[in-house]
């Protein structure tokens, strides 16, 4: 008789035929940084994650470089917001001062950590948006130069990856481009290639202060009735010359991965994202979950699911348990 659980008897056993497994280098950390300076603020929907001064930034690269994960990923929280978003792609703008003290910082322990910047305007307007404005709605391509002109200011300040989230068409071409002519070929861009349009980002809302003044994102995210026009926008993504792609949210989108990782060659990100990680922190301060073995089952599913990188802001906390043995 066909026996199943034979190979489930003890643990060894189990460790010997896991099909998943994956490492604290596949992680990365996404970090808020804002104006202003001595600020190390809780973000009150994402407890266990903080809103950083550029003066405040040293303590978390410490935690980042002592986890040894694969990279942190900047969000900007300016104090002056405009129209176009212009803070985005000053050559002072928060995120470009962040990677610099970032990367000297790194330079001076002789360490390294990969900094990739988010390009996106909706933390930068003060309407909300994720591009500039025209007659109420977001005009696509008057937003490509300024997406293209943020992610050079960020290859200046000295990022190692841009990653554009706003779900423009044509962004990563425009970026690739603008890249390209300005002695940065050697740049990597990830796109939010599949990125939806979700309830699930409402506390990263709250930390980047980025929600929509009037309406919101459906015209340029993703519907998330749209399995095959998720495998369209991937698509596109990588013949606009993406070297990483991504889906996003994870949880609900996992047959969205599973799909793209038998259509791509690239390597494939999820971003496990801010209403995610809210869902395990209540529930395990209501003792409704244990967290660490929640954790340890939503990052598994998200490799066997077929990613290779996984953006969360559990990454410290599970490169601590995989350390000690016990995620
Ligand atoms: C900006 C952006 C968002 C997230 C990443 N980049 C928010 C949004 O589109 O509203 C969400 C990340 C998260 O929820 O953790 N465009």
């Amino acid at each position: 008789m066909q026996r199943l659980r034979r190979l489930r008897r003890t643990g060894a056993l189990r460790d010997l035929v896991a099909e998943t497994s994956f490492r604290v280098s596949s992680l990365i950390y996404p970090v808020f940084v804002t104006d202003g300076e001595n600020i190390r603020e809780e973000v009150p929907s994402m407890p266990g994650v903080f809103r950083y001064s550029a003066d405040r930034l040293p303590e978390i690269v410490d935690r980042m470089l002592d986890a040894g994960i694969g990279g942190t990923m900047l969000f900007g929280v300016p104090a002056k917001k405009d129209e176009c978003g212009s803070e985005a792609y000053a050559e002072d703008g928060v995120v470009q001062r962040a990677i610099r003290l970032i990367k000297a910082y790194c330079a001076q322990k002789g360490a390294q950590l990969t900094v990739i910047a988010d390009i996106c305007l909706c933390e930068y307007t003060s309407h909300g948006h994720c591009g500039v404005l025209r007659e109420g709605d977001v005009d696509n391509d008057a937003s490509l130069p300024l997406h293209a002109r943020a992610a050079l200011a960020a290859a200046r300040a000295g990022a190692d990856m841009v990653a554009p989230s706003s779900m423009m068409d044509g962004v990563v071409a425009a970026i690739r481009r603008t890249l390209d002519e300005n002695g940065f070929s050697f740049l990597p861009v990830m796109g939010y290639s599949a990125k939806f349009a979700s309830v699930f980002y409402s506390p990263f809302r709250d930390a980047a202060d980025s929600a929509p003044q009037t309406g919101d994102r459906k015209s340029y995210q993703m519907d998330c009735r749209n399995g095959r026009e998720a495998l369209r926008e991937l698509a596109a993504d990588e013949a606009e010359g993406a070297d990483i792609l991504m889906v996003k949210p994870a949880l609900a989108y996992l047959d969205v991965v599973r799909a793209a990782r038998e259509r791509t060659l690239l390597p494939l990100a999820v971003y496990n994202v801010s209403g995610e990680y809210a869902m395990v922190k209540a529930a395990a301060a209501a003792g409704m979950l244990d967290e660490k073995r929640t954790v340890s089952e939503l990052m598994t599913a998200f490799f066997r699911a077929g990613a290779d990188i996984v953006i969360t802001y559990h990454a410290l906390d599970a490169a601590q348990w995989l350390r000690e043995g016990t995620l």
